[in-house]
């Protein structure tokens, strides 16, 4: 039986913004979790929760149709105007529904490694990491509760950052003493990539590819159970609103999402956490600051920042490129201050001079972001010697680039990655 700390559901009536309302009271250590109103009553009740909160989106139908619904059921209940209701919602939560407020990432650790324990019994799993936080948090907790019976399957699609194959076997496969199977298939991801400039394209044989790689290291180990490293908004954002209420049961929709003719069971011990939250449990798990505080980074990696035909060479340029912007943000200490900081190879040639010859080479832009959810996004505003800093280096340091421009363009309209 899988252990449930004391949840609070908050039923959604349309309110825009819900999300934050359900980090204020899990800031309080009490856990909570948000259901649209067109949920059917079990599928609330199948949470087990302690207290329900309907919280108002102005639309009071809406709102006496949900309290309607939940009127037979026995627990405490209270209606919030909004987000700014939070410190009453909290208080209801104390009082009312008696909740101990002991929800730290301490238990949750806890409990989730007895979890898995139960779940996979003496069987084995094998998880999918890419060098993200969530599928390496998912790595270290599952490893946790089950030590060597996890196998962890790292494929270099050879569109990785400088020194990320590296960064990402050093930390589990020699600190974590992990299994960790290391498919190099570089060569096949950039054979399938070779003269394609369409961006979609790309981003259907990256996502196709990987799949076919993934799977047929996964089926070698013969694990049952495949561990995700799926996080709370996964699920949410998976939800509609309004539609079939039966789809409110969660359909995942994970980065790279893997066919569901593969025949495993899924283990997902963070389907419960905001980003945030697996951030912490990582933390204390022991994983390093420089995997878990990483800028976002998109599935196709450099593959959708090499504006263009993908080669083996435009990808080095694009790959140095974006070290030295990396690098110098973090000197500068701005790499904490920045949502997402990168280098775009932008396959353009123009003229220039280097060491008194003239030089024909390639651009590269920067771009830099603030964003609170990657809907939309600000230009952030760099110093002005710390970009003249990266495009000093790039130019002297990277051979085939002689421009290095700023892009200032907003999201919306823009996009955050240039394809
Ligand atoms: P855009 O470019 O859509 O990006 O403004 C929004 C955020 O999502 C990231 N991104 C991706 N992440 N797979 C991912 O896992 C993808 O295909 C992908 N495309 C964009 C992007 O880096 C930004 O943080």
């Amino acid at each position: 039986m899988k252990q449930t700390p004391e949840t609070v559901i908050l039923i959604d009536c349309g309110c825009d913004g819900i999300q934050k309302l359900a980090r204020a009271v899990r800031d309080k250590q009490i856990y909570t979790m948000v259901i649209p109103c067109t949920a059917p009553v079990e599928r609330v009740m199948a949470e087990n929760p302690v207290g329900l909160v309907f919280v108002s989106g102005g639309n009071e139908a809406r709102l006496a149709d949900a309290q309607a619904k939940f009127a037979a059921v026995g627990l405490p209940k209270f209606t919030a105007a909004g987000l700014d209701d939070a410190c009453k919602v909290t208080e209801f939560c104390i009082n009312e529904c008696k909740c101990s407020g002991n929800w730290k990432m301490e238990t949750f650790i806890e409990e989730a490694v007895a979890d898995i324990r139960a779940q996979v019994g003496d069987q084995t799993v094998v998880l999918g990491l890419s060098g993200g936080v969530d599928s390496s948090v998912a790595a270290a907790l599952i490893h946790r509760a089950i030590g060597d019976r996890l196998s962890c399957v790292f494929v270099n699609h050879g569109l990785l950052r400088k020194n990320e194959a590296e960064m990402v076997q050093e930390i589990f496969a020699r600190n974590f003493n992990m299994n960790l199977v290391y498919v190099d298939a570089s060569d096949r991801f950039l054979d399938k990539l070779a003269g394609v400039t369409d961006p979609e394209q790309k981003r259907k044989i990256i996502g196709k590819e990987f799949i076919d790689v993934f799977a047929e290291a996964a089926e070698k180990t013969k694990a049952p159970f495949l561990g995700q490293g799926t996080i709370y908004p996964d699920i949410i954002e998976s939800i509609p609103f309004d539609g079939d209420p039966k789809s409110v049961i969660k359909s995942h929709h994970n980065v790279g999402g893997l066919p569901e003719n593969l025949k495993f069971k899924l283990v997902e011990p963070l389907e419960r956490l905001f980003k945030d939250e697996v951030r912490k449990v990582g933390k204390l798990l022991g994983l390093p600051s420089e995997l878990l505080d990483r800028h976002p980074f998109p599935g196709p990696s450099l593959g959708v920042r090499n504006v263009g035909p993908i080669s083996r060479e435009t990808l080095k340029i694009l790959r140095e490129a974006d070290a030295i912007v990396t690098e110098e943000l973090i000197k500068a200490d701005w790499y904490h201050k920045t949502w997402q900081t990168f280098a775009v190879f932008v396959p353009v040639r123009s003229v220039g001079m280097k060491n008194h010859k003239r030089t024909y080479d390639y651009v590269i832009a920067i771009r830099s972001i603030n964003t609170v959810d990657a809907v939309t996004a600000e230009v952030v505003q760099l110093p002005w010697e710390l970009l003249f800093k990266m495009s000093e280096r790039i130019i002297a340091e990277v051979d085939g680039v002689n421009r290095v421009v700023y892009d200032i363009t907003q999201k919306p309209p823009g996009t955050i990655e240039w394809e």
